[in-house]
Parts: structure tokens; sequence; C-alpha cells
């Protein structure tokens, strides 16, 4: 296998990179990240070495950078997952959200189609769907009913990126999967997050009532039917990608504090997001029968192999939620746009 994998450096592409290498360990992999303060080549040290497996530090923003990795790699298939993935940040500073996930998206699409590839994997996620009452779910015929300016984006390039089958015959195939969790996620995002929080007994910011629900996928779960995409999806075809675990904000939270023995006292509701989405329900029926994919890790043991991992890696936590971070967000948002976010970090790191 040929692969060129974009945002390699990110929570989910390291997951899917040491995947494919335990796999196949003769896959060529190309790993194209920019290294913004989500990427960090810490996650790929166990890969790092190899002779089959190259990072190249290159923006999707920038057409020509783009069209030279493509160009002189000549992947078989591609697995796009390089994105602004944080809806928060997607609220107070949209510019780079929009700039990555939908015009990086084309400048990927323009080089793959000039240079021909077997499949195109768009990663994309169940939040395109929008918020689903209760008891409906969504499959891969739901209308698209984005909230947030990340969700938007994602499913702006889900539609470019089937358009250029129609169009042009690129074998692309989308992806929607729902929040993923484990080691090495960023800890703005609510498991990590809280975890982190916990273990340094600061609050843990709860989002108005807490009652919304998210369905919780072991990021490995993701990234095992990602390659039964690769080898068995279908071109044209969108698959969603579950793991069969709604459960309240709230719910996870209290989990959190039971497993790593912290008091409920550190709970704190804060201001809800804007637009929040209220509930997010998917069905991956259509996965599981044409792949025989099924989510192997249940969430309990899931959440206590990943509240493990951040006790054992403190100083990972440390590390990237300091330097890269601010070195990042001062070379590209503006200074109001640093100050929102600034305050969106304190309020969970006084
Ligand atoms: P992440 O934020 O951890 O990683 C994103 C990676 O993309 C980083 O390594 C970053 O450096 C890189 N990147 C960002 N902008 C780039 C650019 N312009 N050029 C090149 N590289 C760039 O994200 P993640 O959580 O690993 O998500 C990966 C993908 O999966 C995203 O497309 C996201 O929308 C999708 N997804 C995520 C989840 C989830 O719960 N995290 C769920 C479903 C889908
Ligand atoms: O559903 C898939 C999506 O999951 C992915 O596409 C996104 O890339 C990923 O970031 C994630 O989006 P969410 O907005 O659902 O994830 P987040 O971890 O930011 O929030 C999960 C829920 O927890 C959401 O309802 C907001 C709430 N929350 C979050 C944070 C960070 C809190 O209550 N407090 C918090 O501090």
């Amino acid at each position: 296998m040929r692969l060129l994998v974009t945002g390699g450096a990110g929570f989910i592409g390291s997951a899917f990179i040491r995947l494919v290498l335990a796999r196949d360990p003769s896959a060529e992999i190309l790993n194209f990240d920019a290294l913004t303060y989500a990427g960090n080549l810490e996650n790929l040290e166990s890969v790092a070495g190899r002779d089959n497996y190259r990072f190249v530090k290159a923006n999707l923003c920038d057409a020509e950078a783009t069209e030279r990795a493509v160009a002189g790699f000549l992947p078989e298939t591609v697995v796009h997952f390089a994105a602004e993935s944080h809806v928060d940040r997607s609220i107070f500073a949209p510019k780079p959200v929009v700039d990555t996930n939908v015009t990086g998206a084309f400048h990927l699409l323009e080089a793959v189609r000039r240079h021909g590839v077997e499949r195109f994997i768009q990663v994309s996620t169940d939040e395109v769907y929008g918020s689903i009452d209760s008891p409906d779910e969504a499959d891969e015929n739901f209308p698209l009913r984005p909230s947030s300016p990340y969700s938007a984006s994602k499913a702006g390039a889900d539609l470019l990126a089937l358009s250029y089958l129609t169009t042009y015959k690129l074998p692309v195939i989308v992806t929607r999967a729902s929040n993923n969790y484990g080691p090495y996620q960023f800890p703005e995002k609510l498991i990590p997050l809280m975890i982190a929080n916990a273990l340094e007994n600061m609050p843990l910011p709860i989002y108005g009532d807490g009652q919304q629900v998210r369905d919780w996928l072991h990021v490995d779960d993701h990234c095992r039917a990602i390659l039964s995409l690769v080898r068995k999806g279908r071109p044209g075809e969108v698959y969603n990608i579950g793991g069969n675990c709604a459960l309240p904000n709230l719910e996870v939270v209290r989990r959190i504090l039971a497993a790593t023995g912290k008091p409920e006292s550190l709970l704190q509701t804060v201001e809800d997001r804007l637009g929040h989405d209220r509930r997010y329900a998917l069905t991956s029926a259509k996965l599981e029968a044409e792949t025989g994919w099924t989510p192997e890790i249940e969430f309990d043991q899931g959440l206590e192999q990943t509240i493990d991992w951040y006790c054992a890696n403190t100083e990972w936590v440390e590390r990237v939620r300091s330097g890269a971070y601010r070195e990042y967000y001062e070379a590209n948002y503006s200074r109001r746009e640093q100050q929102l976010d600034r305050l969106s970090m304190a309020r969970v790191k006084p």
C-alpha cells in the first residue's frame, strides 16, 4: 500500500499510521502535516525511524506545497484527516477553519485529480447531520444540517469531494464518525480535558445543563473502520462510523470523576456553547453490512485505558498545553481572536 496521510501528526491520524504499520509493515506512508497546535510528532515516535515512513511539514492551504507532495510521492491511497477539528475554536475564529477544512481540501483534491489515485478517503464527522431529535438516528441519506462553522466546513468538504467523483471520476469515499476518544487526544476536547483537569484538581467546565448527548467511539475502532474502507469501501459512497455508546456529557464526566477518585465538587457549570447541538445519533449498519466491522472497545474499558494513559503522560499534557499552542495562535490568529481564545482557555485553566 502506498498511502498519503494528511494530518497524520494529530490524534486520529497518528493512531491510523500506527495501526497501518502494525498491520502491514511494508506499507509506504507519507505523513503530510502542518504541525499546528494540534499536530505533534511525539505521537509517532514508535514509527519515526522506519524506512517506509516519511514526514513532510507542509500546509494544505499552500496549493504548490500540496501539489509537490502529491507529485513527488504518487500515492495509491489518500486518507485525508487534516483539519481544524475543534468546534469551540471554530466559533471564536472561523477563518482558519474554513481555510484548512474547505480550501485545504480543495487543494488536495486538485493535486490528486492531476496525478490520479485508487482511493481518496475524506474523513468526516457525524456533526454534518446537525442535532437530531430522539429517537431518530442518521443514516447516510440523512439531510445535512451543520450548526457550527466547523461542521459546515466539513459538510462543504464532503460535498466538494463527492463532486470530484461525479465530475472527474475520482474514487472518493466519505466517512462520518462520532466523537472519538483515546490516548494522544489534545486536551481541549471533552474527555482528555476533563481527565487532565481532574488529575490537577481543577474545575471541570460543563456547558449548559450537561445533558447534550454524544456517541463515543474509541480512536482505534475508528481507525480499524477506515482501514476496512480503504480495502472494501465502494467509491462514491458515504459510511457512518459510530460507537453504539450514546451518553449525556454529564454522565461521561461523572464516570471520569469516579474512575479518578475525584469529588463531584470539581464540576462547574459554565456558559453554554453557541449553537450547541443537543444530540448526535447515527447508525453504522451500512459499514457493518459491507465490511463486517463493528466497534470492539467497550466504553468503560476504553475510558479506563485512556485515563491510565493520561495518568502516565502528564508531561505530554503539559507540553502540548503550553508550548505549541501559544506559538501557533500568535502566528495565525488576530489579536482579538487570541484574546477570545485565551478567555476560553482561562475558563478551563484558571
Ligand atoms: P486533530 O486536531 O487532533 O489533528 C489535526 C491534524 O491536522 C494536526 O496534526 C494538524 O497539525 C493537521 N493540520 C491542521 N491544519 C492543517 C493544514 N492546513 N495542513 C496540513 N495539516 C494540517 O484532529 P483529529 O481529532 O485527529 O481529527 C482528524 C480528522 O477526523 C478531522 O478531519 C476531523 O474532522 C475528523 N473527525 C474527528 C473526530 C473526533 O472526535 N476527534 C470525529 C469524527 C471526525
Ligand atoms: O462528533 C464528532 C466531533 O466530535 C468531531 O467532528 C470533532 O472534531 C470533535 O471535536 C468532536 O466535537 P464535539 O464538539 O462533540 O467535541 P467536544 O469534545 O468539544 O465536546 C463534546 C461535548 O462536550 C459537547 O457537547 C460540548 C461539551 N463540552 C466540551 C468541552 C470541551 C463541555 O461540556 N465542556 C467542555 O469543556
